[in-house]
């Protein structure tokens, strides 16, 4: 092989290398091609030029040479022509004008988003909001609530047993017995949390649930105030043509009682599968305080009446957003949570 022109070979592959690195635009990829494939004056054709001045016998040799140099080179100008017409996005380069990736956020489970606003509507007329424990004493979840130790309603409200005299609150009623041995009426609150009861699992039923419990006592508190709040209550929550209907009923530690339906959210009261063609959909059980709650934690019931109310948070708020399935609520899907 021709040492001289070896040499040249050498260095023409080592600058094309060096000025390909250099060259990242289309511009610049552009010159590198004219600099070495340019018809006049190009590098590669100029080599070519220079077999003339060989001797015949290492022509066929340097000839060889050159041709895979030529091939070689072509093709990585091919490809850094390509490179650089693709698609910014596609290029190696950062492209800082590109939307950053937003990080996941959290927010608030559907279930915490309507216990705020029932929460939200009572603090309005000036409720104030409280708690109370899960795990309870027999006195408070049943017997200063006018549960007879025999009553069949502790049956209906199948508890969960701790040990002795220790149990997981059936509903939030306990609140209002913690309240009212603590403070004098006036007494105006909401209260909200877990409750539990020893239920299947079905569509519309969980061991474990929510409930929100109104309690408002005062002198002069009678049915027609009970009434008007739920009214009010209800009709924000749900809409304002709402209907809304009292079915008597009974609870120990109320008289009267009653049960709130409202019309069906899903045929505003036609009648559908959902309702069973009522028309109507139970919502919440109420009453006026019973006289014998008031003095188990020394009120005077000459001097003071009052109502309280109890509804399903979990159950609202599948209504709200028209879910079918309780267990919706409480498997922590993302895909499902992250919708509302
Ligand atoms: N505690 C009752 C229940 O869980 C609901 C209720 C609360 C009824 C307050 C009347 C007054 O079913």
């Amino acid at each position: 092989m021709n040492e001289t022109l070896g040499k040249q070979l050498e260095e023409i592959r080592r600058r094309f290398a060096e000025d390909l690195e250099a060259a990242n635009d289309a511009r610049s990829v552009e010159d590198l091609r004219i600099r070495y494939f340019g018809r006049k004056g190009g590098l590669v054709p100029a080599l070519f030029g220079e077999l003339k001045s060989i001797p015949p016998e290492e022509k066929k040799e340097a000839g060889a040479a050159l041709n895979a140099l030529r091939a070689e080179l072509q093709s990585r100008m091919d490809e850094a022509i390509a490179s650089v017409s693709r698609p910014a996005s596609k290029r190696k380069a950062i492209d800082v004008t590109l939307p950053g990736r937003r990080p996941r956020i959290g927010h608030l489970h559907p279930i915490t988003i309507v216990r705020r606003e029932i929460e939200g509507v009572f603090r309005e007329m000036g409720y104030s909001v409280a708690a109370g424990p899960e795990i309870e004493s027999d006195w408070y979840n049943f017997e200063a609530l006018n549960f007879e130790p025999e009553h069949p309603a502790r049956d209906e409200q199948d508890t969960f047993y701790l040990g002795a005299d220790r149990l997981l609150r059936t509903h939030t009623s306990n609140v209002q017995i913690r309240v009212m041995e603590a403070v004098k009426p006036p007494v105006k609150l909401v209260a909200s949390g877990r409750v539990y009861r020893r239920d299947e699992i079905t569509l519309r039923r969980s061991p474990m649930f929510h409930q929100i419990e109104g309690l408002l006592v005062d002198e002069g508190i009678h049915f027609g105030h009970l009434k008007g709040t739920l009214q009010h209550f209800l009709r924000k929550i749900f809409s304002a043509g709402t209907g809304i209907r009292f079915r008597p009923s009974y609870f120990p530690f109320t008289e009267p009682s009653a049960e709130v339906d409202i019309s069906c959210v899903f045929c505003s009261g036609k009648g559908c599968g959902t309702c069973s063609q009522t028309g109507w959909m139970e919502i919440l059980g109420c009453g006026m305080v019973h006289p014998k709650v008031l003095e188990n934690v020394g009120i005077d019931s000459e001097r003071y009446t009052g109502f309280a109310f109890g509804l399903g948070i979990d159950r609202v708020t599948m209504l709200k957003f028209g879910m079918p399935n309780i267990r919706v609520l409480f498997e922590n899907d993302v895909r499902i949570l992250s919708q509302f």
